[in-house]
């Protein structure tokens, strides 16, 4: 079996750009993968020829028996690129394009809660990257109302301004560069104890969840009160130990300094708020599947995650 990437330069919408081919004995494509510039997906699995010819039919399209060309004679063409690539590779665009067609007939939702600091926000892009899904961090919203208050130099704790800076929060418009802000996120903590702000905000948050394809939304209460319908709920921790160091790292690794007490006890204390609090506590929803990055790669973390989706996907599909 061999295995080949083609890419396939033009501008046309309706021909497939990216491709891949599974070919047995230098000849038939047992299976191909066609992926289309508006994220369409085109399947194609050899079947039998029923008529004694020489040709096969897959998925509508000729596969002749005079073989499939070598990567060199593709290349000589300038406006395609091919290499050889891996069974594994393969696989990985087979699963991806599984998982694309699935979404195109049912909603797909992933929900991922956890502490500050425990690695879900990457873990949620990888996710939505892989599964070809929208993606929502809902820290962002708490933290837009924390920065309008902030902005107006009003106190964290005026409930009716945060409502009202709540209820103007626009998905499309979080600006991660101005809202990641440590001193944000502490605030956004603080805001995100009042109920009347938390139903505003979850409001939105479950008409994202529900826009097709679905979405990977990543926060504190998002398997339990936002989506508790999830098809998938991730519980992402790691110790508080762990957590500061990979703060300080972070700080660090862009000419920062900080004190390592300092960030730990401002982890445990946001943590405290967090899981403490009346309204949408922190806490895994009953039905998550645990994941402890604190000896674990954010790779590890990810193919992990994959593992316990792809399983779900199988189970799903045969319902
Ligand atoms: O994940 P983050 O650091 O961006 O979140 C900032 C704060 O927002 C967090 O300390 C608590 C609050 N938050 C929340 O209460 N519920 C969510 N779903 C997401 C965040």
């Amino acid at each position: 079996m061999k295995y080949v990437y083609v890419h396939w330069k033009h501008e046309k919408a309706e021909e497939p750009s990216h491709l891949w081919y599974e070919i047995a004995d230098d000849k038939f494509q047992n299976r191909t993968i066609e992926f289309y510039a508006d994220g369409s997906v085109g399947f194609a699995v050899r079947s039998e020829a029923t008529d004694g010819s020489d040709d096969l039919e897959i998925g509508g399209t000729t596969n002749s028996t005079e073989g499939f060309p070598d990567v060199e004679e593709i290349n000589s063409d300038k406006e395609f690129e091919a290499l050889e690539i891996t069974a594994a590779e393969f696989d990985q665009q087979w699963r991806k394009a599984l998982a694309s067609r699935r979404h195109m007939t049912r909603l797909l939702t992933i929900a991922i809660d956890g502490p500050a600091g425990a690695g879900k926000g990457t873990l949620a892009r990888r996710l939505a990257d892989h599964y070809r899904l929208n993606l929502l961090d809902t820290g962002l919203t708490y933290r837009a109302v924390a920065y309008a208050l902030i902005q107006h130099a009003l106190p964290l704790d005026n409930v009716s301004a945060a409502e009202t800076a709540a209820r103007q929060v626009d998905l499309a418009k979080l600006d991660r560069s101005v809202l990641s802000a440590h001193a944000v996120g502490e605030a956004a903590s603080k805001v995100a104890v009042f109920p009347t702000v938390r139903r505003i905000l979850v409001e939105k948050q479950r008409a994202f969840a529900t826009t097709p394809p679905g979405a990977v939304l990543d926060g504190r209460d998002i398997g339990t009160v936002v989506c508790p319908d999830a098809d998938i709920k991730l519980y992402v921790t790691a110790s508080a130990e762990v957590r500061a160091r990979r703060r300080l790292a972070e700080i660090e690794s862009i000419g920062g300094t900080a004190d390592f007490t300092e960030i730990l006890a401002d982890i445990v204390r946001r943590d405290e708020r967090d899981m403490g609090r009346a309204d949408s506590p922190l806490k895994p929803a009953a039905d998550a599947h645990l994941l402890d990055t604190s000896e674990m790669a954010i790779e590890a973390a990810f193919l992990a995650a994959m593992a316990i989706i792809d399983d779900v996907l199988a189970k799903r599909d045969k319902a």
